[in-house]
């Protein structure tokens, strides 16, 4: 899979080189590209933002300069996802279906957001005829100070699915919001007593259907405790 993301902070992301990400680069399932936004500036100041048409607090990202940025960078067949906090709430479902992508492009706004332009020049039958699909997606129901975290969660959620990238692919089969609403079971491991508590007896029986039994109920006391 092919990864680009477009941000005025490229520093910011990193962190996609540590870890399983920079493993997965390495091993060559995985090629992630940051690129710095200001490059499309003319002017000395290399601004990306103006006042906002209509009024109101904030600042707006310009159309132009991400129109030049994302036409160097858009593929036939690529998924371009604008983070914003109005987006798309994020979920499992998705990052399983980003997962089988072969090119997503990332385009991380800051302040008020991009100008809506954007999104809609690239949804246009121009673009869906090239088998391009543009997504607004958000992390959660909270306000970030832009989308580069955001790019982070997401790309972590899906890049782990992609077959080779995780040491044991066992590790997917069964984990928390496989399906709607499950979560997983609490796990322990040695020593069996730590600070006075005790595992759960019966984890350490090995009755196997025994051990089922109790893993699917404390699951789904879990679920239940988080409602
Ligand atoms: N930018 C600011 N807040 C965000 C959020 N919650 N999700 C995605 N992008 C954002």
């Amino acid at each position: 899979m092919k990864i680009d993301v477009i941000s005025i902070f490229p520093e910011y992301l990193a962190p996609l080189e540590l870890s399983l990400l920079g493993k997965a680069q390495d091993k060559g399932l995985l090629e992630i590209n940051v690129h710095d936004l200001r490059v499309h500036t003319s002017d000395n100041h290399h601004s990306v933002d103006d006042t906002p048409y209509g009024g109101g607090a904030g600042m707006v990202m310009k159309a132009q300069i991400w129109g030049d940025a994302l036409d160097d960078l858009i593929t036939d067949g690529c998924d371009l996802i604008i983070l914003t906090p109005g987006g798309r709430r994020f979920n499992q479902r998705m990052a399983e279906e980003l997962s089988t992508k072969s090119h997503l492009l990332f385009a991380c706004g800051r302040y008020e957001g991009i100008d809506d332009r954007v999104r809609q020049h690239y949804s246009t039958t121009a673009y869906s005829d090239r088998g391009i699909r543009v997504h607004e997606i958000s992390i959660g129901d909270y306000v970030l100070g832009g989308g580069e975290v955001a790019s982070m969660v997401i790309i972590e959620a899906v890049t782990r699915l992609i077959p080779g990238v995780l040491g044991n692919p066992e590790s997917i089969v069964e984990e928390s919001h496989m399906s709607e609403g499950f979560v997983e079971y609490p796990s322990f491991t040695k020593p069996a007593t730590w600070r006075d508590l005790e595992v759960p007896e019966i984890l350490l029986s090995g009755n196997h259907a025994a051990i089922a039994k109790w893993r699917s109920e404390a699951a789904h006391k879990r679920a239940q405790d988080n409602l």
